[in-house]
């Protein structure tokens, strides 16, 4: 893997094979890093290794093959440690990603300390996959769902926040970085006001992990869920964060093997943490390849690609704005690398099947984020989600390509 010490965007760039390619004869110009990001070679690399020459089910044998598998993947787990900062590895559960990390605290937190009456607080801009669980939830035990409000710029009212806090409220499960608005939510506040009333708070890290470290022990996260292919790393892996005083006082999620202890028919005694969230044969090839996605990460100089980033969203934002009749969605001061817009009179679906066209990647519709487009009164919008390896030149030709969708559909 080479080394990149300050910020090299070509030497980034060079280790991302899909970067490389034409689509319709025009360089992939790829904007679409929230979706998913793409994979640097170290990563496919351990895919194709693991299924060469180390293919073998994990925990479970005394063969050479297994406990190297083993090995390898439990390594993973502790380099999620380090780059979390977590107290133990064992605070580390691997699921298939954020999705299932939240389902997994809405069941198992929920039957350990939601009762009838309870609330838990989620957010007006979160994705579908942090409001299903809590409403499924709140239907099975007879509890109450709060929406904290957003403006017009999508920014949190934190005064609104702090109105719904009362001793009923068990976890508070907010997004850390919005999907479809960009917003940066301020995380460790909402940690430390949630704490005064003895609630939990779940973080929804789905699109900060890559850009930024989090330290969970400092912010005090209860729980922190992420996926394994957004932080450069393959699909199908994610993981759940999760204090170890909670995951004791959880019931498992799963039943199956590698979660139980002793299974008689009368009774079974469960594994202890991280195994007994862990239910049956795992994704081990994702889990193997996500150790080599830190080890990418763990390369950067994170603070000269904060600054890349955030060049690029100024200069992006900039240009799209002198777009005569575009509009950007999610204005907050507080910001990741990611642009919501639409063109006057034009559908999202429209714009994203023309950029498409011109070899620039975007995800139009409403980003698994319905409630945040009805606020907004619109049916979705076109994204263009950065991330490391973004260029200047990629700005340059989207607002091109923008301006040419817009005297076609216009
Ligand atoms: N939640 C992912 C996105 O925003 C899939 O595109």
């Amino acid at each position: 893997m080479t080394t990149v010490t300050s910020f090299d965007i070509n030497a980034i760039r060079q280790q991302f094979p899909t970067l490389q390619q034409q689509v319709y004869g025009k360089p992939l110009a790829y904007l679409d890093n929230g979706a998913t990001a793409q994979k640097p070679q170290c990563v496919i690399d351990a895919i194709n290794r693991y299924y060469t020459t180390e293919n073998a089910n994990i925990h479970r044998g005394v063969h050479f093959l297994s406990q190297q598998a083993t090995t390898l993947y439990e390594n993973t787990r502790t380099k999620l440690q380090a780059y979390l900062n977590a107290a133990h590895s064992h605070e580390i559960i691997f699921t298939r990603g954020t999705t299932e990390s939240i389902n997994l605290v809405a069941s198992s937190f929920g039957k350990a300390f939601v009762k009838e009456g309870d609330e838990i607080i989620i957010s007006a801009m979160e994705h579908h996959s942090n409001i299903v669980p809590w409403q499924m939830l709140c239907e099975d035990k007879g509890a109450i769902l709060r929406v904290i409000n957003m403006d017009e710029n999508g920014v949190l009212d934190y005064a609104h926040f702090e109105s719904l806090l009362n001793e009923k409220t068990k976890l508070v499960s907010i997004v850390h970085i919005s999907n479809t608005l960009g917003t940066i939510n301020p995380i460790a506040e909402i940690i430390t006001t949630a704490h005064k009333v003895g609630a939990a708070v779940l973080v929804d890290a789905a699109q900060s992990v890559q850009h930024m470290r989090l330290d969970v022990q400092q912010l005090d996260a209860d729980f922190v869920a992420f996926s394994g292919h957004k932080m450069f790393g393959p699909t199908g892996v994610g993981v759940l964060y999760g204090k170890e005083k909670w995951l004791n006082a959880m019931p498992p999620y799963q039943g199956g093997g590698d979660m139980i202890k002793d299974v008689t028919f009368e009774k079974t005694t469960y594994n202890e943490l991280p195994h007994k969230f862990e239910a049956g044969t795992p994704n081990i090839s994702a889990g193997i390849a996500l150790g080599a996605s830190i080890d990418f990460l763990n390369e950067l100089d994170f603070e000269a690609v904060h600054h890349h980033e955030m060049e690029l969203l100024k200069y992006a934002t900039q240009q799209l704005s002198a777009i005569e009749g575009l509009k950007i969605y999610g204005t907050s001061p507080s910001k990741s690398a990611t642009i919501s817009f639409n063109l006057e009179g034009c559908h999202p679906f429209d714009v994203g099947t023309l950029l498409d066209r011109m070899g620039i990647a975007v995800r139009t519709g409403h980003h698994c984020t319905q409630p945040i487009m009805k606020q907004f009164g619109i049916p979705g919008t076109v994204r263009a989600s950065f991330a490391l390896y973004s260029t200047f030149d990629e700005i340059d030709r989207l607002t091109s390509a923008v301006v040419r969708t817009k005297s076609m559909l216009q």
